[in-house]
């Protein structure tokens, strides 16, 4: 079963400042990166109570506008508070991001349409400081659409008066995820989903009981890992709508894909075919499995080319793919895949959260064991992986490599970066994710 969307929670959550009332958002995966929102959250006055996969998030009368560094720096997604604390109290001080190391990641779509909706905005120190006394509806062109400018926009537009209009929105399974949240609190939206967003703002917000979307990054994750180990693998929670241009390649590659009404499952008993690849903005072929689908290309009969145009940056783990035995060459944003490789087992290092996902899918596959360090980047986004991976079938176990000095506390989610991942292949992967 599917967790919960990293990618949306984190957004919900974040949504909950925008009414005083208390709001509850359920499967919430367990993961770091939910782990930094809530305790940004919490640095902000919301109170935010966990039970199992729920979260109850009360941002009530204590609310306050400032975002520490230490939360920011850590993950770039704390940005996305901008919009509802402007919105719910006309001012915030955030600090600039930090976040994956997949680029320089910038912010100015979403500081020039803030400023569209009427804010004024100073970066000062390291810090972006943002105001408006009331905010005005404007109708707002995105150069490109971004998905985290279309959410602060979203969520800051719920304040104005009258109708604001996002034009080349992004149009994420997670935006429609954060509208519909949205809906339920009564904002008023039309679009989500569709390149042109309406937000009728000025309508007071109230609390929410809402389930996250599955997590199509995860899903994908899976599909590739099975589809690589040459086993069977379904995965359960995610509209197949989801991921359909994913599906079409894997099938394209001669994957077996079989889909369902929450349901998609992928066999591979044969050769696999290249294929070319290239990232875009939903529903284009999405850049947070493009690592992931190199390790698959890389078993193919014959020469793939992939290209990246969503971030740079993002063929970091090519080298660590190489030291598995794979053979990859970048050049600016393209990558040729040379296939079909033997890959084995070596020591290698998560670059970021998608690239460690890609090692430990080639680990799987790879002939003998493979150690994967750098493991805070996978619990960024991957809920139980070891224990998900288990129960397909695969011979992975999470090494404590610290001297031990008697039973002190296991690791907390964000204090395994000095753990490692041991993964050897067990035949194929079978069972459901
Ligand atoms: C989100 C996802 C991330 C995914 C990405 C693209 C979250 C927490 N993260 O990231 O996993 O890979 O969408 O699907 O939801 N850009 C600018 N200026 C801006 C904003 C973005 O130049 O103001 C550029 C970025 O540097 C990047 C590209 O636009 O090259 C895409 O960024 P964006 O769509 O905003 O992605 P995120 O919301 O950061």
């Amino acid at each position: 079963m599917l967790s919960g969307a990293k990618n949306s929670a984190l957004k919900l959550l974040a949504a909950s400042l925008l009414t005083d009332e208390p709001c509850t958002i359920r499967r919430v995966p367990h993961i770091t990166d939910i782990a930094t929102m809530v305790a940004m959250l919490r640095a902000l006055g919301a109170d935010v109570e966990y039970a199992g996969d729920q979260l109850r998030v009360h941002a009530g009368a204590a609310l306050s506008g400032c975002a520490p560094y230490e939360l920011v720096r850590t993950m770039r997604a704390s940005i996305i508070v901008m919009g509802p604390l402007v919105a719910r109290l006309g001012e915030a001080t955030i600090a600039m991001p930090g976040g994956c190391n997949i680029g320089p990641r910038r912010i100015d779509f979403h500081i020039r349409g803030l400023e569209k909706l009427g804010a004024t905005i100073e970066i000062d120190h390291g810090f972006i400081k943002i105001h408006s006394t009331q905010l005005k509806a404007a109708v707002v062109p995105l150069d490109y659409p971004s998905v985290g400018a279309t959410e602060n926009l979203v969520m800051a537009a719920t304040a104005t008066d009258g109708e604001t209009v996002i034009e080349n929105a992004a149009r994420e399974p997670e935006i429609v995820d954060l509208c519909d949240f949205l809906r339920g609190m009564g904002a008023v939206i039309e679009g989500a989903g569709t390149a042109t967003i309406r937000i009728e703002g000025g309508h007071a917000l109230h609390g929410v009981d809402h389930e996250v979307v599955a997590d199509r990054i995860e899903a994908g994750t899976y599909l590739i890992m099975g589809a690589a180990t040459g086993g069977e693998v379904t995965t359960l929670g995610l509209d197949p709508l989801h991921l359909e241009l994913f599906l079409g390649k894997l099938r394209g590659m001669g994957v077996d894909v079989r889909v369902g009404d929450r349901s998609i499952t992928v066999r591979r008993e044969g050769p696999l075919a290249p294929i070319d690849i290239s990232t875009l903005p939903h529903p284009g072929f999405a850049t947070d499995l493009q690592a992931q689908t190199m390790v698959l290309l890389s078993l193919a009969e014959g020469t793939s080319i992939v290209t990246e145009n969503v971030f740079e940056n993002r063929f970091v783990v090519v080298d660590e793919l190489n030291r598995l035995g794979a053979g990859i060459s970048t050049s600016g944003h393209h990558a040729v895949v040379e296939g079909p490789r033997a890959l084995s087992g070596s020591v290698v290092e998560a670059p970021d959260l998608r690239g460690g996902a890609a090692l430990v899918t080639a680990g799987l596959v790879a002939d003998g064991a493979t150690d994967i360090g750098a493991l805070h980047h996978i619990d960024r986004g991957y809920e139980d992986l070891v224990g998900k991976l288990a129960a397909l079938g695969a011979d992975v176990a999470r090494v404590d490599e610290r001297p031990r000095t008697g039973e002190g506390p296991r690791p907390s989610l964000s204090s395994c970066d000095d753990e490692t991942l041991r993964s050897a292949p067990a035949g194929a992967c079978g069972g459901g994710a």
